[in-house]
C-alpha cells in the first residue's frame, strides 16, 4: 500500500482535526496513512513517503505554528532537495489578519516548490471568518482532490 504522510502544524488543534477527519478518505482510497504532529526532516524521506499532505495553520503574523517551525526551518536550512515529492496543501487561517492570511501555508508552499517538490492541484485555504469548522471545507476538498489527482489505488 502506498504511504501517505499527513504533516500537521497546529496551535489549537484545528489542523490536527482536519488530518484526523480526512484520514479515512485516504484509507478508503487504498493508502496507508500516518499523521505526524511533530514532524522532523527524517520523516520527509523518499523511501517511506509516496505522497504528502500538509495541514498547516498560521499563528503570530504569518508564522508557522510552534512544533512545525523547526521542521520548516530545517527544510530551509538543510535544503534537502525534494524533487521526488508530490504533495497537497491545506492552509488554515483567518482573513481578518489581512496580509498574513494563511501566511504559514503560503510560505511552506514556496519553500517546497523551491526544493523541487510538485504540488498536486491547488492549495486549499480555509478562512476561519467563513468556515467555523475547517473540516467542513477540507473533507469535500480532499474527496475532490483524490478524484482529480487519480489517487485511488486499485
Ligand atoms: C495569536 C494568533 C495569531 C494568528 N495569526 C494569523 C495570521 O497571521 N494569519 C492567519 O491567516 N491566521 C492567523 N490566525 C488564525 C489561525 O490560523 C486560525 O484560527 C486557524 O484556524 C487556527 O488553526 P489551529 O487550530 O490548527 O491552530 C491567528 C490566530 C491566533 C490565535
Amino acid at each position: 500500500m502506498p504511504m501517505l504522510k499527513i504533516f500537521v502544524g497546529t496551535m489549537y488543534g484545528g489542523a490536527l482535526d482536519v488530518a484526523e477527519q480526512v484520514k479515512p478518505l485516504f484509507e478508503e482510497a487504498g493508502h496507508e496513512v500516518a499523521i505526524l504532529e511533530n514532524p522532523t526532516l527524517d520523516d520527509l524521506d523518499a523511501e517511506t513517503t509516496d505522497l504528502a499532505l500538509f495541514c498547516v495553520s498560521t499563528t503570530g503574523s504569518g508564522d508557522y505554528p510552534g512544533a512545525f517551525a523547526p521542521f520548516a526551518n530545517a527544510i530551509a536550512e538543510k535544503s534537502p532537495g525534494l524533487g521526488w515529492l508530490r504533495y497537497g496543501l491545506i492552509a488554515l487561517g483567518d482573513s481578518s489578519y489581512g496580509e498574513t492570511f494563511c501566511g504559514a501555508g503560503r510560505q511552506l508552499d514556496e519553500l517546497l516548490a523551491g526544493q523541487g517538490a510538485t504540488r498536486l492541484g491547488e492549495r486549499l485555504e480555509v478562512d476561519a471568518m467563513e468556515t467555523f469548522m475547517a473540516d467542513d471545507a477540507a473533507l469535500p476538498w480532499v474527496e475532490e482532490w483524490i478524484d482529480a489527482q487519480q489517487l485511488k489505488v486499485a
